[in-house]
């Protein structure tokens, strides 16, 4: 895994901020599903770009073009997360999705693989907000060792080669642990956005 420790000054995060507030005014944070248990996820999603991903109990995860409960297109990516990914990754061809995750105090994400693109020759590529997060990466068996390291609001993480399909999660945030999401309307708990930028199909 690469790290980029404090890639977005306090400007670029709080720019990057005003996009994200007016994608979630076309495409709203909503409630991800288990597939088959149906159960909550704790963490509210929504996304940008021409493919979300989107999971429910009935179909389960899977990428697709529109807001699963309003129907209609995603938001763009905004140009700054794209030159971020033409920067960064050497990757020839664009992203296709960003996945807005939203943590509030006691949201967490269990291990799990990002397996649902078809191109595992690109690389993910995610950008944290707001507050810290203690971050657990492991390898490709769940059962592999993992270890884990706080990551920050401006902090960008790839996920590429032998890491590409490792096994990852959030174990928790540390709340009130930044001032960034202070005062916006969309985020009114604080609390830590995490983007993640993804090829889906083989270009
Ligand atoms: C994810 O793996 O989808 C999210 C990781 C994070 O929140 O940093
Ligand atoms: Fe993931």
């Amino acid at each position: 895994m690469r790290i980029f420790p404090g890639t977005l000054d306090k400007n670029a995060q709080s720019e990057l901020l005003n996009q994200i507030e007016a994608a979630l005014d076309v495409a709203p944070l909503f409630v991800p599903r288990m597939p088959r248990t149906g159960r909550a996820f704790s963490v509210r999603m929504s996304n940008m770009g021409s493919l979300g991903w989107v999971s429910d109990k009935e179909r389960g995860y899977r990428y697709q073009t529109l807001h699963p409960e309003t129907d209609a297109p995603w938001a763009p990516i905004p140009q700054s997360l794209l030159t971020l990914w033409r920067e960064l990754t050497d990757y020839p061809h664009g992203p296709e999705a960003c996945l807005i995750n939203y943590y509030t105090s006691d949201a967490k994400m269990g291990l799990h693989q990002d397996r649902d693109e078809e191109d595992f020759d690109a690389p993910v590529l995610s950008v944290s907000l707001g507050d810290r997060a203690r971050f657990r990466l492991g390898g490709q068996n769940r059962k592999d060792k993992t270890s884990s390291m706080d990551i920050s609001s401006g902090d960008v993480l790839i996920l590429e080669k032998q890491t590409r399909l490792a096994f990852h999660g959030i174990d928790r945030i540390y709340p009130n642990s930044s001032n960034l999401l202070d005062g916006r309307q969309h985020f009114p708990d604080g609390g830590r956005i995490n983007l993640t930028l993804r090829r889906v199909t083989k270009p």
